[in-house]
């Protein structure tokens, strides 16, 4: 059922940039290999319980024994640019010290073969794989952890150098931090509020401290970027009481990582909203200049919304959150007490998230306005569906590509709308490793057969590279 709502036929601007993006646990397998050692990830995964069906990314896509086959297909898409992670226990497996030239290797070569392709690589430092050993040590509840990363920042700036066209520190930090250490139901699982408050500020510290290394070793113009989930929320009225429960998501969501790395300063109702948590004394004297760091470019990964009115908080209540993460022992929204999370109306993707492309434009639009002279990129976008080959050997994933057409077409008015949008990765470019609910909910435009690893173009893959080749939204 194709659920396409709006116009089609927009001209996307000549030089906006079209790529894919996937993440390094969630592609790459071999995770045994070439001296790679274990990151929170592996020991994660290989606890009972916390992946459904008990997968594991060891395998994954087998991405690390099949560049030369995945470039081609990117090559195939047309692909401009191909957003990748990179696996920091495959560089620096000790966490510090200690480089693996053999995890160099495979990045450079991977590089080049993209750059041979006319590929822009776009590197993410962080995609949620922290070296075991670090987090052994306190993980992002450690102050050290962030300055380990900007070690294993200046090893890769090093090795890659300018081929490399966008760097970006981290993935999602909301998610390493609140459901890494504050739900647990991410790595390392940990479930204690005011750790997660703690690796919320050593993330941070830690963009600022690799942007500087990055630069540091390639020059002061090496264009440098993070990516946010930055949650849209809705509340469920106007009354005084919805309206304050979606300001405090805004502000533990959103405003904890926008207020440091483009204000200069935690928003003093962060501090009010979490104070029987945390005293905040980690946050140390000089931390808010090295956060403050400036970039060049904001990644924003979109999915869906969220509603929220006045009410009890679903703490521990096992139900899907906003964001599909169910809360476990302790909600992820700390410091967010007094606010229920409602049901947004349908439809939704398999991830149970439901489809709200307006959204996106309202993100766009706000983050424009707050900070005008800030290029965003839509960093990922996309939607898991349960995708079967069909006998032609075809995917026909109308879902998807009714997804994808009408969050371009809020990217295309956003842009209207004068905001300065610089390209789009669509999430992801194969099937992959996908958390906590392991391969069971697809989100590739690629099709993976996990059992013989045959990749098969999507009818959304089909769709999308006549986008990037007519830079105009097909009908
Ligand atoms: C965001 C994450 O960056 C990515 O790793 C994940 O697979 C997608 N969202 C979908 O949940």
């Amino acid at each position: 059922m194709t659920r396409t709502t709006r116009p089609s036929g927009r001209q996307f601007p000549a030089d906006f940039l079209w790529g894919s993006a996937t993440a390094s646990y969630q592609i790459e397998g071999a995770a045994a290999e070439d001296g790679r050692a274990p990151s929170i990830w592996d020991t994660f995964a290989h606890t009972p319980g916390k992946v459904l069906n008990g997968d594991t990314g060891d395998v994954a896509v087998d991405h690390y024994h099949r560049v030369p086959q995945d470039v081609a297909i990117m090559a195939d898409l047309g692909l401009q640019a191909y957003r990748f992670s990179i696996a920091w226990s495959r560089i620096v497996p000790a966490g510090t010290g200690e480089v693996n030239q053999a995890g160099l290797d495979f990045y450079s070569d991977l590089v080049d073969r993209l750059i041979a392709a006319g590929i822009k690589p776009v590197v993410t430092l962080y995609h949620w794989d922290l070296p075991q050993v670090l987090e052994d040590q306190g993980g992002w509840t450690s102050r050290a952890t962030a300055y380990a990363f900007a070690e294993y920042a200046r090893v890769v700036a090093r090795a890659l150098g300018d081929r490399i066209h966008l760097w970006t520190t981290l993935n999602e930090p909301w998610c390493s931090a609140f459901l890494g250490y504050g739900s647990g139901v991410h790595a390392p699982g940990v479930t204690d509020p005011a750790a997660a408050l703690t690796a919320v500020h050593h993330l941070n510290l830690a963009h600022g401290l690799a942007a500087t290394a990055i630069r540091e070793e390639l020059g002061a113009d090496t264009p440098v970027s993070i990516t946010l989930n930055l949650h849209v929320t809705r509340a469920a009225s106007h009354d005084a009481a919805d309206v304050e429960a979606k300001r405090r998501i805004d502000t533990i969501a959103n405003e904890v990582f926008l207020g440091p790395l483009l204000e200069g300063a935690y928003p003093e109702r962060v501090t009010a909203d979490t104070a029987t948590i945390s005293d905040w004394s980690f946050v140390q004297d000089g931390d808010l200049e090295l956060i403050r760091v400036p970039i060049d470019l904001l990644g924003v990964n979109y999915y869906s919304t969220g509603r929220v009115q006045h009410g009890t908080p679903p703490v521990g209540d096992g139900k899907p959150g906003p964001d599909g993460h169910r809360s476990s022992v302790v909600s992820p929204w700390i410091g967010a007490d007094q606010v229920e999370w409602l049901q947004q109306p349908g439809p939704y993707t398999a991830m149970g998230w439901n489809i709200e492309p307006q959204g996106l434009v309202d993100l766009l639009l706000e983050l424009h306005e707050r900070y005008p002279a800030l290029p965003l990129a839509i960093t990922e976008n996309g939607a898991a569906f349960y995708d079967t080959v069909t006998q032609d050997g075809r995917v026909h994933d109308a879902e998807r590509v009714a997804y994808l057409h009408d969050h371009l077409d809020a990217v295309g008015e956003a842009l209207d709308k004068g905001v300065d949008v610089r390209g789009y990765f669509v999430w992801s470019l194969f099937d992959n490793f996908e958390w906590a609910y392991g391969y069971d909910r697809r989100f590739g435009v690629v099709h993976v057969d996990y059992d013989t690893q045959v990749r098969t173009l999507k009818d959304s893959a089909r769709w999308y590279r006549e986008l990037v080749r007519t830079g105009e939204i097909p009908t």
